[in-house]
């Protein structure tokens, strides 16, 4: 879709804004936490979303040593710096600017996240996608796709989009989900583009702005860099107009809600308090 559309384009509102706030996880890793634990009904299936954006090494050198993982998938999406994971299945992988990784906890995974340099920009993104309760403890799975590997599309008004999840303007992502159909969009929009993005229906949607600031959907409210943008759910609603007066560069993530009861211990994300007892039981035992 494009600009002509802009008149009758049906589009999503902003429900609310929500300011992250600075935390400190891993080993010492400053982090930018823009979805927090309280929203995890609304934006159900998303449990959180973590940004990393610091030039000084003291705020990443640690990294995120040997740590458990049960009940959900977690994306890690670089935009500038090296990190290095290994995991307790054999896995191994750099992950690089432009490039994600995909891993599915499923029924426990231990891995180590460590970045391999030692100065220099670390910019990127960790979003925690939840498993339907019949998936929980599915065998481990992990991919690592580079950033040419990573669909995307220029529009005709000069919109960058890369398509990591999901699909859109008929562009299929790197990577499908049946239960929770993720739509993760990174999006540039250049000063005065007008865009609008379709969005599934009935999908649980928000934006982070990283840089500049967007005006969004018809009623044109401000979302300015580093705000996350909760959309309405509005049943009509095709997607989401998005205009950047100065130009602006955004995720849009979007996805079916599981509808599911959700206990979050740390790193455990079950259904119930005892699966989560399970959880901490079969980690210690050393059953991950
Ligand atoms: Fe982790």
């Amino acid at each position: 879709m494009n600009a002509m559309v802009e008149s009758v384009f049906r589009s999503r509102e902003v429900e609310c804004l929500v300011a992250g706030v600075s935390v400190s996880d891993g080993a010492g890793v400053k982090l930018f936490r823009v979805l927090t634990a309280d929203l995890q009904g609304r934006l159900d299936p998303f449990l959180m979303l973590d940004e990393f954006r610091s030039d000084d090494p003291d705020d990443y050198l640690a990294g995120f040593p040997s740590h458990p993982h049960r009940g959900f998938e977690t994306v890690t999406y670089m935009l500038a710096g090296r990190m290095r994971h290994r995991d307790n299945a054999g896995h191994e992988g750099l992950l690089t600017a432009g490039g994600v990784q995909w891993m599915t906890a499923g029924r426990g995974i231990v891995h180590s996240e460590l970045p391999e340099q030692e100065d220099g920009l670390m910019h990127g993104f960790q979003l925690w996608v939840n498993l339907p309760a019949r998936d929980k403890l599915t065998a481990p799975d992990y991919r690592d796709i580079p950033a040419e590997a990573i669909p995307g599309y220029v529009a005709d008004n000069g919109v960058t989009v890369k398509v990591i999840a999901g699909e859109s303007d008929g562009v299929i992502g790197a990577v499908q989900r049946e239960a929770t159909a993720p739509l993760y969009l990174d999006i540039d929009l250049p000063p005065g583009a007008v865009y609008s993005v379709a969005i599934p229906t009935g999908h649980n949607a928000f934006v982070y702005v990283y840089q500049g600031r967007v005006d969004l959907g018809q009623r044109g409210r401000r979302v300015e860099a580093r705000q996350l943008a909760v959309l309405s759910n509005a049943p009509e609603a095709e997607g989401v107009l998005l205009r950047g007066p100065d130009g602006a560069r955004l995720l849009l993530i979007a996805g079916r809600p599981l509808r599911e009861p959700i206990v979050q211990w740390g790193p455990f994300v079950m259904n119930r308090r005892e699966e989560i007892e399970t959880a901490l039981a079969d980690y210690r035992d050393g059953r991950f």
